[in-house]
């Protein structure tokens, strides 16, 4: 087999095969990752290839996933793949929201582009297709929204069971309406997305169901692809920066990962920056990378931004490791930030959940700071979809949303809507000025 899982711990690198039911270490606990065994692919004849793809109608070749398979850990059992045609995502230039965040040009890569709506599912696409695999018959995840629509998605495509857990009162309306559609069984726990992890994989184990959530290597090998596609749209010319919104981590580890193979392969030239930026409320990774120490988690995490209201992030091992290794920053970013952010990224007529907002409220903060040149290339993801959290944006802009803390969040860009007779001479009136 061409692949391998082995530990994330530098000091240990146990190895166990690629069909392994594990999420840890047995020797030492920690991440686990998968390795490729092929060390050299030819780059120049995959770069052709993978663009030839684009134009074929094979479901493969027309995932934005499985088109840049070589790069995966699946070489054998490309017959129990289950895509719905996940990636494709587009690169978008928004020169006011470039204008907003301090620099000259602005690029998005807008993974609430995908099938269910978010970036979750460049790696569901991998951990089902893993799942089946190994002839599991039940998954399960804990979510704050994306993850289990997602995965109920996937699953339900496939063939097997999703059982999701999610934050009693926490998640967006839209996001739970998602799971049950594609039929997950739906369980919401009285516990904040810690715990509730804690709780899962306990009950994986116990139950003999496959775990979905990102510390699940698949699921990183598929998010991979993110940064993969977006080299391949920008020819292989790498930016100076990508930056990206941190809550359990694992983007920020699978970033950093497609990134060091694609250097390590040829593909690229050189490394770009990563910048991940947290909510001021749910800051252990900033906190780390920051204040140094031992990492220890927030117990209570509050944000509005709720995709990435995570105190306790699984990940944080890689994900320190991969920021070390692009040189990359951490910044925090306040409520008012995120918000007036994500009303700029919706004025440029693209949009985007209040976690994906993050980035451009970290972006501007980093220029402030002197730490982003004006003149960079800088590719900012936007991880999910504008249609996630409407009630935020109504309050938003009508000057109703108020912060975890109940402070109000002012409408610095707001837009009310306006209730009118139905009366032309009025209304005309109204619009004249
Ligand atoms: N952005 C969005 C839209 C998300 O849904 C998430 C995570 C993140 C960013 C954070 O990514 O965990 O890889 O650092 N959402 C998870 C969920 C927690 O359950 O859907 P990360």
């Amino acid at each position: 087999m061409r692949a391998e899982l082995v530990c994330f711990n530098r000091e240990c690198r146990a190895r166990y095969a690629i069909d392994a039911v594990l999420y840890n270490c047995t020797a030492c606990g920690g991440l686990l990752e998968a390795e490729l065994a092929e060390r050299t692919p030819d780059a120049a004849a995959l770069k052709k290839t993978w663009r030839e793809r684009r134009m074929c109608n094979v479901p493969l070749d027309q995932s934005g996933v499985w088109r840049y398979r070589e790069l995966l850990p699946f070489d054998d059992g490309l017959e129990r793949v289950v895509t719905l045609r996940e990636g494709n995502t587009p690169l978008l230039d928004a020169p006011r929201a470039a204008e907003y965040g301090g620099l000259e040009r602005l690029t998005f890569k807008h993974q609430g582009f995908n099938p269910t709506g978010s970036f979750k599912d460049n790696g569901m696409t991998c951990g089902v297709t893993q799942a089946r695999r190994l002839g599991m018959k039940r998954v399960a995840c804990v979510s704050t929204g994306n993850t289990s629509a997602s995965m109920a998605a996937y699953a339900s495509a496939a063939g097997l069971d999703p059982i999701i857990f999610i934050p009693h009162g926490n998640i967006s309306y839209g996001k739970l309406a998602q799971a049950l559609e594609y039929g997950a069984r739906t369980l919401q726990v009285e516990a904040n997305f810690d715990e509730i992890l804690a709780l899962v994989r306990q009950l994986a184990e116990r139950l003999g169901i496959y775990l979905l959530n990102s510390i699940n290597p698949f699921r990183i090998e598929g998010q991979k692809s993110i940064i993969i596609e977006m080299m391949d749209q920008l020819d292989w010319e790498p930016p100076d920066w990508i930056v990206l919104p941190g809550g359990n981590l694992g983007n920020t580890s699978a970033f950093g990962k497609a990134l060091r193979e694609l250097h390590a392969f040829g593909f690229i030239g050189r490394m770009p920056r990563l910048a991940v930026v947290q909510a001021e409320g749910a800051a252990p990774f900033w906190r780390l990378v920051h204040e140094g120490g031992e990492f220890t988690s927030v117990p209570k995490p509050e944000t509005l931004a709720t995709a990435i209201r995570i105190g306790d992030p699984v990940s944080w091992p890689k994900a320190l490791h991969e920021v070390r290794a692009s040189n990359g920053v951490v910044e925090k970013v306040s409520e008012q930030e995120i918000a007036d952010a994500k009303a700029q990224i919706g004025r440029a007529g693209i949009g985007c959940e209040p976690a994906s907002a993050a980035t451009l409220a970290g972006i501007r903060k980093l220029r402030a700071a002197g730490v982003m040149e004006r003149s960079a290339r800088v590719v900012a993801v936007l991880t999910g979809n504008l249609l996630k959290d409407p009630d935020y944006i109504y309050k938003y802009h009508t000057g109703t949303l108020q912060s975890p803390d109940h402070g109000t969040i002012r409408p610095t860009f707001g837009n009310q809507p306006t209730v009118v007779r139905n009366d032309p001479d009025l209304i005309a009136s109204l619009l004249e000025n």
